[in-house]
């Protein structure tokens, strides 16, 4: 694909510029969907398009609202667009955040729809379709559309560009027929998202329930063989592609203090004991991330196990995320009161077992709890890969510390060799955790090493590059076909 233009289009900008007391300063957002794509459009450099956030995000653009990133670097574009309050609460807040993310998570809260939020959903898909249009240089641009927020883009640059490859990526999962069948625009859903010329889940489970969805929606012609889907003279390959993190420079890990030092770091920050017992989870604040679940855990195990009786602590980061949902805002305060009764419960001597961080914190502090902690809990109780399991291993490099992973998180089925839970069941993660906290070092070990080896082998490029090699392969065909 050499020489061909990319456009990335999603939701979540990589950088935010805010506004603090008076300067601007530049944040990362906590997005997987960041994370992942932001080393690769590095390499690529393209254009992005997504919305802008930041308090200050029009002060620091160009006349055509776009501005150069990384910061001080200039490897890509981002072309920012502005969505009105009424569009943001309808499109963003209401159907992708109160629609679709329920509705593929199947993580208990139920999905809304309005009528309303579907209408800003699709005039605001047109906006960024229009975006990609108005950004194409040649009429056959590489579109790189990302997740549930715009599931219509796909069809909408298709109707303009019928000669672009489309890539769509779904980061979250894709549930079964019934479950999805309860959205009342069902069928403008997955019409929108046959537009595409690839369309990439992390996992093979999520592509079968995708194309059993069409097969019970739409008239399609599906070849199983090839996992292709025929409609409406658009040809998609419906394909799996494991999502994955930037694999650390030695650069870069040269900079990293030593796993002693970012221990004695953590525990002064928080006033800690020296030989303090630490699990960390980092998470958005999120109901589908098994925070509860994971706080049930930690109270069990301290029951279970009182020899852990202040010698354990949970340092659990929260960032918080969508707290205009009262859903969201519901379950932020329904953890901090269990948070509340554990410690009572189980603090002593002014050393608590649960630390709620409930702020966002940028990656290098995050790399330092990674290093500094014995354990990493991942309960998700549904999460369509999940990052945060691949950046604590890609953190350990002392080969330490052990990682507790949910079975219902993409990751599990490509890291089998961390302790794999079932959130729901609290004994389980409980044990887990406490088997952690014994396990032999020359164990930790043995499973560290099989686990950074995977994520170092099958990393964010090579994501990028299955992909994209496949929409090479395709683009050649059609030449050849013209
Ligand atoms: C998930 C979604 C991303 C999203 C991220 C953060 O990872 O798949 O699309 O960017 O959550 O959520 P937010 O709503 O803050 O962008």
């Amino acid at each position: 694909l050499s020489g061909d233009q990319v456009i990335v289009v999603s939701n979540r900008e990589p950088y935010i510029h805010e506004l603090l007391h008076g300067a601007v300063v530049v944040r990362r957002p906590a997005s997987g969907l960041v994370t992942a794509v932001e080393p690769v459009m590095r390499a690529c450099s393209g254009t992005w398009i997504a919305h802008g956030s930041g308090s200050a995000d029009r002060d620091v653009v160009d006349r055509n609202d776009r501005v150069e990133l990384p910061p001080g670097q200039h490897e890509y574009l981002l072309r920012r667009l502005w969505l009105t309050p009424e569009e943001e609460q309808g499109y963003y807040f209401g159907f992708a955040n109160e629609g679709m993310w329920p509705l593929c998570h199947v993580a208990h809260v139920r999905p809304v729809f309005r009528e309303s939020d579907w209408q800003y959903y699709r005039a605001v898909n047109q906006r960024f379709a229009d975006a990609v249009v108005a950004e194409a240089r040649e009429d056959d641009p590489v579109v790189l559309v990302q997740d549930y927020h715009f599931a219509l883009v796909p069809a909408m640059v298709r109707e303009k560009l019928p000669r672009a490859t489309i890539i769509t990526f779904w980061h979250i999962p894709w549930p079964n027929p019934e479950s999805f069948g309860i959205c009342p625009w069902r069928r403008e859903i997955l019409q929108g998202m046959l537009g595409s010329t690839i369309l990439g889940f992390h996992t093979r489970f999520h592509c079968k329930n995708f194309i059993e969805t069409v097969d019970r929606y739409l008239e399609a012609r599906i070849e199983h063989e090839h996992s292709t889907i025929q409609f409406q003279g658009v040809s998609t390959l419906v394909e799996s592609y494991p999502i994955s993190i930037e694999w650390p420079t030695a650069a870069e890990t040269a900079l990293w203090r030593p796993v002693p030092e970012c221990r004695r770091r953590v525990l002064d920050r928080l006033h800690l004991p020296a030989d303090q017992r630490l699990a960390v989870g980092i998470d958005r604040f999120d109901y589908t991330k098994g925070i509860l679940e994971r706080l049930h855990a930690v109270e069990r195990m301290l029951e279970k196990y009182p020899e852990w009786l202040g010698r354990f602590t949970l340092v659990q980061v929260a960032a918080p995320s969508r707290s205009a949902l009262e859903e969201y805002r519901a379950f932020r305060d329904r953890i901090t009161v269990v948070t509340d009764r554990i410690n009572q419960r189980f603090g002593t001597g002014g050393t608590l077992p649960i630390l709620l961080l409930a702020e966002h914190h940028e990656h290098d502090a995050v790399n330092e709890l990674y290093r500094a902690a014995d354990a990493c809990l991942v309960t998700s109780l549904h999460d369509g890969m999940n990052l945060v399991c691949k950046e604590f291993v890609a953190a350990r490099d002392d080969e330490r510390g052990v990682l507790i992973l949910s079975r219902f998180a993409g990751a599990a089925r490509e890291l089998p060799e961390a302790l794999i839970v079932n959130p729901y069941h609290v004994e389980d993660t409980a044990d887990a955790l406490h088997r952690a906290l014994t396990m032999p070092e020359a164990e930790q070990r043995e499973r560290m090493a099989a686990l950074r080896t995977t994520v170092r082998e099958f990393n964010v490029y090579r994501w990028a590059g299955r992909m994209l090699a496949d929409a090479g392969r395709w683009r050649l065909r059609e030449r050849i076909a013209e």
